[in-house]
C-alpha cells in the first residue's frame, strides 16, 4: 500500500459508484485494458468549488488482498489528476477468468484525502477461443420445415452429471443460436430475455457470464436450456426468415471449483441430449409464441429424468466469428405493471388496458380448460367498438396462445418473441378474468435512466415522458425503429436524429459501445454504412446500405458518445470506419455534391407531404435530395476532421477540416443565394444547412428569416422531417426566434407533437397524424405508435427548457453549460 503524506480524513470529496466499462461490477469482461471511473459525493454541501486533484486506485486478486492493502494486480500510488472516468487499467496483464477487486480513494483541491471506496469488482471472461474446449452443439436430426407458414419449435438440450465434493465457485459461460433460455436444476439461471442478442453473428456473438455457485450442489446435476429462434432465425424483414442460419445451437462451458480444490468443467460435446417435442411449438421475433401444456416434461431440467426418449446430439467446431463478452446492459424486465381497466368487447373476449404503449410481453394468470386455446394478441391502439386494432402490424403475429393440459389456474409468460403494445386481449378463458389476471412485463435494453424532464406545462411534461417511454421501448440491443410490426430494425437514421436525446435521458454508454461495433460489422468493403445494424443481408451487394442520414449515424453517433462520455477509446477504434465513410461519399462525387451514390435515398423522411392529412398543401416541403444529401456529406465530413484532431492525427484533421471547407464552398455555390434563399426554400434546407454550419455569418441571418417566412407559408407549423424537425427547433434558438421555438412545441393540431398527446399518445407516433379522433387511422402499411425519430426534439427540451447543454469542447461534461430559455408562458421546469 502506498504511503501518502496527506492523512486527513476530512477531504471534501468521496469516491462512490465505482464503474469498469460503464457497469457495475461487470463480469465475464474481454476488454484487456478495463477502463475504470467513479462519481464524487461532496460531503460539506455548503462548501463552494470542491473537487478532486488526485486519485490512488487499488486492484487485488482476492477480496481479503484488497482489504489487507495488499493490491497485487496494481497500485497507482497517487496521481495528479481531476479525471473520475476512463482511466485505464494498467497493471498485471489480465487473463482469462481472473478476478479484479478494486478500490479507489481521492484527494480534495486542499490536498485532504478520502477514505477508501466500499470495493467493487470485476472478472475476465474467456479471452481465447481455446478457453473454450467446448463445441457447438445441434440436433442431429432437426425439424424439417414444411413450407413457408411452419416454423421450427425450440429446441430443447440437457445434460446431467455429478459432483464428488461440495462446491466453491461454479460459473456459466454460454450463448446460442438463437436464444436460450437455461436452467441449471430447474432453477432459470440469470435474468437475461433473448440472450444472445442481436449481432452480425456470422462476425460476432456475444456470450453471457453467470455466477451459478448457488445452482450446483454435491451429488447430481442437471443443465437444461432450450433454444428458440431469435434475431438468428426469425423472420426479418425483407431478408425472410433463417437469414443468419438454420440450426438452433448451444454453446456452454461450466467450470465447477469444488472445496477439495479440483475443477470440473461441463461443456457441450456429444454426451448432450436434445429435442424438439417440448411445449414451445412456435416462437420467433415476429412470430409470437405458441404453448402446448400438454407437451411438457416436468423435471427435463433437473437431475434423474428419464431422457431415453431423447436424441443425442451432434457437434460443429467453433467457427470463424469472435465470441465476445456483451458489453451492454442486458435486456430484461425492468418495471411490472397493473391493467388501469377491462373492458368486455364481445363475449369472451376480454381487454386489458396497461395504460402505458410499451414493450415486453404480458404474464397471465387466468382460469382455462383443458384443450381449450388461450389466445393472448397485443396491440397499440383500440378500434372504436373496443376491439384492438392490429392492422399497423402488418406481418407480425403479436400473439401468443396457450394450451392447457387440465382444467384451472394458468400462469404463464412467453420466452422467444416480444410485443410494442398497450392493450392485450384474451380469449378463451374458463372464467371471466379480473384486473389481476394480466401483470404488464416492461422488457427493453436495461440501460439505467439518467433524467426526467418536467416543467409548468402539463402537455410538455407529458411529451417529456413519451419520448422517454420510446426509448425505453426501442432499446432491444439496437436502437430499433419501432418495436410492434414486422420490422423493429436497428434503422440508423432514426438514432442518427435521436442520440442526443437518448443520452440526456439514459445512460446509453455501453448500449452504444456495443451498437457501434455492430455497425463496423456491417460496413461494406467500399465504406458505406448499412442503412440498419446489424444488417442481416451482404452489404457488399447493393442493398440497404450507403444512405444520407441513416449511413451518417456511423459517424454521428460514435460523436455523440465521446461529447456525451468523453470516450476517446470509441473514436480511435472507430475512426478507421468513419473515414472511408466519408471518402467512399467523396469518391462517388468529387465535385462535393452529393448525387451520386444514394443507395435507397430517404432522405427528410416523413416530411410534411407525404402525410395525407385533408388540405395540407402537398407541394413544396421536400427539401431536394442533393441538397439534403450534402448537407450530411459537409457533417460528417467535419465530424470525421474532429475524430482525428482528438485522436491526434493531424495529417487527417487537415486534410478532412479542408475537405469540409470545399464542401461547404460547393453547397454554397451550387444551392445557396446572395439573399440567403436556399434551393427549394424549405424549412428542412434552411435547418440542415443552419445546423451543420455550412452557411456564410452574412447569410445565416437571411436563412433563419426565410427559414422563419417557411413556419408562415404552413400555417405557422412545420413542415419539415425526421431528419429536420429537431433540427429546426435547435436553429431557430440559435439565430434569435426562441419565440416561434416555443409556439411550434406548443402546438396542439396539425402537424404537431402536442397533437398526438391531444389524441391520447403515451409515446411518440412515427406520423404525425397516426390516428386523429373522429377521424380514424392512418395508412396501416406505415403507422407505428412507437417510433423515436420525431421524439428527437426531446434534445430542445432538455437544451433549452431545463437548459442542460454539454460543452463540446469538453467531452463527458467535464464542463457544460446550464442555460434554461423560458418561454412559452412556462412558470417552471426541472431536469
Ligand atoms: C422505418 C423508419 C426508417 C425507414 C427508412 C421505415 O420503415 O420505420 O423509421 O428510418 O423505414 O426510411
Amino acid at each position: 500500500m502506498s504511503d501518502t503524506t496527506t492523512t486527513s480524513n476530512n477531504a471534501t470529496v468521496t469516491p462512490f459508484c465505482l464503474r469498469c466499462e460503464y457497469r457495475k461490477s461487470p463480469v465475464g469482461m474481454d476488454v484487456t485494458r478495463p477502463r475504470l471511473g467513479w462519481k464524487l459525493e461532496q460531503i460539506d454541501k455548503k462548501r463552494r468549488g470542491c473537487h478532486q486533484t488526485a486519485y490512488e486506485i487499488e486492484v487485488a486478486s482476492t477480496l481479503a488482498l484488497l482489504h489487507d492493502g495488499s493490491p497485487d494486480l496494481w497500485s497507482t500510488d497517487k496521481v495528479q489528476s481531476d479525471e473520475t472516468i476512463h482511466i485505464e487499467y494498467d497493471g498485471k496483464p489480465l487473463q482469462s477468468r481472473q478476478s479484479c477487486f478494486w478500490r479507489v480513494r481521492v484527494w480534495d483541491e486542499e490536498d485532504c484525502v478520502s477514505p477508501w471506496s466500499d470495493p467493487a469488482s470485476w472478472n475476465m471472461g474467456l479471452l481465447e477461443k481455446s478457453d473454450w474446449d467446448a463445441q457447438w452443439i445441434e440436433e442431429k436430426e432437426p425439424y424439417q420445415v414444411k413450407d413457408d407458414s411452419d416454423f421450427p419449435p425450440a429446441v430443447s438440450f440437457r445434460k446431467e452429471f455429478s459432483l464428488d465434493s461440495p462446491v466453491r465457485r461454479a460459473t456459466a459461460y454460454v450463448t446460442g443460436l438463437g436464444t436460450y433460455e437455461m436452467f441449471v436444476n430447474g432453477s432459470r439461471v440469470g435474468d437475461h430475455v433473448l440472450a444472445p442478442e442481436w449481432t452480425d453473428y456470422r462476425a460476432r456473438i456475444q456470450y453471457q457470464t453467470f455466477d451459478v455457485t448457488d445452482l450446483v450442489s454435491q451429488g447430481a446435476n442437471a443443465i437444461g436450456a432450450w433454444v428458440g429462434m431469435g434475431w438468428y432465425m426469425s423472420t426479418l424483414m425483407a431478408f425472410g426468415r433463417f437469414a443468419y442460419g438454420k440450426d438452433h445451437r448451444l454453446l456452454v462451458r461450466l467450470e465447477i471449483e469444488l472445496e477439495d480444490g479440483s475443477v470440473e468443467t461441463i461443456i457441450t460435446d456429444d454426451s448432450w441430449k436434445s429435442n424438439h417435442d417440448g411445449p414451445i411449438r412456435l416462437n420467433g421475433i415476429y412470430e409470437g409464441e405458441d404453448y402446448d401444456a400438454s407437451l411438457e416434461t416436468p423435471g427435463w431440467n433437473q437431475p434423474e429424468f428419464d431422457d431415453s426418449g431423447w436424441k443425442q446430439v451432434k457437434t460443429a467446431p467453433l467457427g470463424e466469428e469472435a465470441l465476445v463478452w456483451q458489453p451492454n446492459e442486458p435486456i430484461r424486465v425492468v418495471e411490472e405493471r397493473r391493467p388501469i381497466s377491462i373492458i368486455n368487447p364481445a363475449p369472451g373476449t376480454y381487454v386489458f388496458d396497461l395504460g402505458q404503449n410499451m414493450t415486453g410481453w404480458c404474464r397471465m394468470n387466468v382460469v382455462g380448460s383443458a384443450g381449450q386455446t388461450i389466445r393472448v394478441r397485443f396491440a397499440e391502439m383500440l378500434n372504436d367498438d373496443g376491439t384492438i386494432y392490429t392492422e399497423n402490424l402488418r406481418g407480425a403475429r403479436c400473439i401468443f396462445n396457450y394450451i392447457p393440459n387440465e382444467d384451472g389456474q394458468v400462469e404463464f409468460e412467453p420466452h422467444f418473441t416480444y410485443f410494442g403494445f398497450r392493450y392485450v386481449e384474451l380469449t378463451g378463458l374458463a372464467e371471466q378474468p379480473i384486473q389481476q389476471s394480466v401483470l404488464g412485463r416492461v422488457i427493453y435494453s436495461s440501460s439505467p435512466d439518467a433524467g426526467v424532464l418536467e416543467c409548468s406545462n402539463a402537455m410538455l411534461t407529458q411529451l417529456a415522458k413519451n419520448i422517454h417511454w420510446t426509448q425505453r421501448a426501442n432499446m432491444y440491443s439496437s436502437p430499433t425503429d419501432c418495436p410492434q410490426r414486422d420490422e423493429r430494425f436497428g434503422w440508423m437514421g432514426d438514432i442518427q436524429a435521436f442520440s442526443q436525446t437518448s443520452t440526456f435521458n439514459m445512460d446509453m454508454a455501453s448500449f452504444f459501445t456495443k451498437w457501434v461495433k455492430d455497425v463496423r460489422d456491417d460496413q461494406a468493403d467500399d465504406g458505406r454504412f448499412p442503412d440498419f445494424a446489424p444488417h442481416p443481408g451482404d452489404t457488399n451487394g447493393a442493398g440497404w446500405c450507403g444512405v444520407p442520414a441513416w449511413g451518417d449515424a456511423g459517424t454521428v453517433v460514435p460523436w455523440r458518445q465521446y461529447q456525451n462520455y468523453g470516450d476517446t477509446r470509441m473514436i480511435e477504434e472507430h475512426f478507421e470506419s468513419a473515414r472511408r465513410w466519408v471518402d467512399y461519399i467523396h469518391k462517388a462525387n468529387p465535385d462535393l455534391i452529393w448525387r451520386e451514390g444514394r443507395g435507397n435515398n430517404y432522405n427528410d423522411w416523413l416530411n410534411g407531404d407525404t402525410l395525407i392529412m385533408d388540405g395540407w398543401p402537398t407541394e413544396g416541403a421536400t427539401v431536394p435530395p442533393d441538397v439534403f444529401a450534402t448537407t450530411f456529406f459537409a457533417h460528417s465530413t467535419q465530424i470525421v476532421a474532429q475524430m482525428a484532431e482528438v485522436t491526434g492525427r493531424q495529417p487527417e484533421a487537415e486534410h478532412y477540416a479542408n475537405l469540409f471547407e470545399n464542401i461547404k464552398t460547393a453547397f454554397n455555390a451550387a444551392f445557396v443565394k446572395p439573399d440567403g434563399r436556399i434551393e427549394s426554400d424549405t424549412q428542412a434546407a434552411y435547418a440542415l444547412a443552419l445546423h451543420f454550419d455550412l452557411l456564410p455569418d452574412n447569410i445565416r441571418p437571411l436563412a433563419a428569416q426565410h427559414m422563419v417566412d417557411g413556419l408562415a407559408r404552413y400555417n405557422g407549423h412545420m413542415s419539415t422531417g425526421i431528419q429536420s424537425s429537431h433540427r429546426m427547433m435547435l436553429e431557430l434558438v440559435r439565430t434569435g426566434h426562441l419565440d416561434k421555438a416555443y409556439e411550434l412545441v406548443l402546438l396542439t393540431d396539425f402537424p404537431s407533437l402536442g397533437m398526438m398527446i391531444e389524441n391520447g399518445a403515451t409515446t411518440i407516433w412515427e406520423r404525425w397524424d397516426g390516428y386523429v379522433k373522429g377521424r380514424g387511422f392512418q395508412n396501416p402499411g406505415m403507422n407505428s405508435f412507437n417510433h423515436w425519430a420525431f421524439g428527437a426534439i426531446g434534445e430542445w427540451m432538455w437544451r433549452h427548457i431545463a437548459g442542460i447543454n454539454p460543452d463540446d469542447r469538453h467531452p463527458g461534461f467535464k464542463h457544460f453549460l446550464i442555460h434554461p430559455r423560458p418561454g412559452g408562458g412556462l412558470t417552471w421546469a426541472k431536469g
